[in-house]
Parts: structure tokens; C-alpha cells; sequence
């Protein structure tokens, strides 16, 4: 693809007999929202863990921006790539404010984030680390929330908590593992806003979703996987009407 901003090529990951990630081999376009769906136990969230560096591949590569991605969660979120987890687990009884602080913070001199808020970077560096999780807090609207206990928060606030902590590294491309899902529809549509508005400044990002509609709605292009494989890549709507992911979903277990 002429402008990939995250590519893997034969990624593969095993647990014992049972191929989670199967030759994933794949290119998610810059400034794009791609959508990844499938059935449960189809490999998304393997291959997130994988891209991430939670979990090391069997084989394969990962490259971010044309150089290559590996080593521990941390060099990678340095070097641009932030994800959330499907279930959040923040620390819980250190306040919100303290959770986003635990995030480092991008060096990065002109950011996506300095662009947005507009701010200069002459703060010292325990107060300029402050002064932007609370800039962040305020921009996912949970600056209300800064001094609550983290474990006290809704399970939608819990996600807009994790995007802040990712929003603290200055992402390139951030990863979301199903942020509607157990959400309130008032919260999903407050982070679908945030999402749009980062897109808009140019974060790409891979959404994990089980809800069509949000797919449908937010999400171009759309990759399915099935059995750890890419079993389709096209528009969301060309998705709804491929026979071959109507089987995947039909054929796969249902636990969720
Ligand atoms: N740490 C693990 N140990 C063993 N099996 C795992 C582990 N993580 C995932 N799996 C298995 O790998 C498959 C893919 O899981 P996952 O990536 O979570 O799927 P998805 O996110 O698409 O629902 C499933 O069969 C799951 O049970
Ligand atoms: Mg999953």
C-alpha cells in the first residue's frame, strides 16, 4: 500500500495447538479509521497484544512508519503506538489524574496534542506532565472526575480513562479493543467524538467492534479475521454483504 503507517507481514502466534494469529499479513492505511471484526476467538485481540508487544510472535513482522516495531510495550508506545485493553484495568485506588500521570509522556515537540490545545512547552517537567493529563482529562471529559478513585468510575469513564493514558504518549496510531462495548450510549457517542477529532488531526487508528453500526458508521477500511486469518478486507459495507464473514460468524462459538 503507497501510504502505510503500520504494516505486518506472516504474523503468527500459537498457543500450544491453536493458531490465535495465522499469517496475518496486512496494511493499515495513515489517518484511516480501519475497523478489525470477527467472531469471538477470531485472533483481534491476540493480534493487538502482538503489535503492541504484550505477546511475542511466532514469526513475522511488524514495522511502524517503515521501520521496524519489536521490543517491550513501552518502546513502542515511545515510538508512537498506543492501545487499550479490551477490559480496562487501572490502578484502582489511585485517582484518575494519577492514572494518566503513571502514562509517560511523548517528547515529541510539534505533537498532534501541542497542535490541538495550542499550548508551548516552557513548564517544567513535573508540572508540564500534570498540566497535560489534566489538559487530557479535559479534552475526554472526565477532568469532573481528576481526584475520584480510578476503581470508582463507570465502565465507559474507565474507557475514556484509558485513551487518556494513551493520549499522554502523543500516538501515532492507537489501537482501541471494543471501546463501545458495556458502554453507555452516551459515553460511546462522547468517544466516538474524541476519536473523530483526533482522526480529523491526523491519529490513525485500528478499532476492534463488535457493533455493525459503529463499524458501519465510523469505520473505512474494515479487516475481518477468522481463525487467526484475514479472511476479508474491503468497505464496511461490501463487509456486510460478504457471504464469507456471514459463515465465519455463523460458524463461530458464542460467548459474547
Ligand atoms: N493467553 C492465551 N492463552 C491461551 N489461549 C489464548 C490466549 N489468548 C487467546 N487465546 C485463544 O486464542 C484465540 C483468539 O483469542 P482472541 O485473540 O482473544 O480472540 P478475539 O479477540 O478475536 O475474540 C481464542 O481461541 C483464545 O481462546
Ligand atoms: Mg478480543
Amino acid at each position: 500500500m503507497a501510504d502505510a503507517i503500520l504494516t505486518t507481514r506472516g504474523l503468527c502466534r500459537s498457543f500450544g495447538a491453536l493458531r490465535a494469529v495465522d499469517d496475518v499479513t496486512l496494511d493499515v492505511r495513515r489517518g484511516s479509521i480501519t475497523g478489525l471484526i470477527g467472531p469471538n476467538g477470531a485472533g483481534k485481540s491476540t493480534l493487538f497484544n502482538l503489535l503492541a508487544g504484550v505477546l511475542p510472535p511466532d514469526a513475522g513482522e511488524i514495522a511502524l512508519e517503515g521501520r521496524p516495531l519489536s521490543g517491550p510495550p513501552e518502546a513502542r508506545f515511545a515510538a508512537g503506538l498506543g492501545r487499550t485493553f479490551q477490559i480496562p484495568r487501572p490502578f484502582a485506588r489511585m485517582s484518575v489524574l494519577e492514572n494518566v500521570m503513571l502514562a509517560p509522556m511523548g517528547q515529541t515537540g510539534e505533537t498532534l496534542w501541542g497542535a490541538i490545545l495550542g499550548r508551548g512547552k516552557v513548564r517544567g517537567e513535573e508540572a508540564r506532565h500534570r498540566a497535560r493529563a489534566m489538559e487530557i482529562l479535559d479534552f475526554v471529559t472526565l477532568a469532573p472526575l481528576a481526584d475520584h478513585p480510578a476503581g470508582q468510575i463507570s465502565g465507559g469513564q474507565m474507557k475514556l480513562l484509558e485513551l487518556a493514558r494513551v493520549l499522554m504518549g502523543d500516538p501515532r496510531v492507537i489501537l482501541l479493543d471494543e471501546p463501545a462495548a458495556g458502554v453507555n450510549p452516551v459515553l460511546t457517542e462522547t468517544l466516538i467524538g474524541k476519536i473523530e477529532a483526533l482522526n480529523a488531526a491526523g491519529t490513525t487508528f485500528v478499532v476492534i467492534e463488535h457493533d455493525m453500526d459503529f463499524v458501519m458508521r465510523h469505520c473505512d477500511p474494515v479487516i475481518a479475521l477468522a481463525e487467526g486469518r484475514v479472511i476479508f478486507q474491503g468497505t464496511a459495507a461490501e463487509a456486510q454483504a460478504n457471504p464469507a464473514l456471514l459463515d465465519a460468524y455463523l460458524g463461530a462459538p458464542v460467548d459474547a
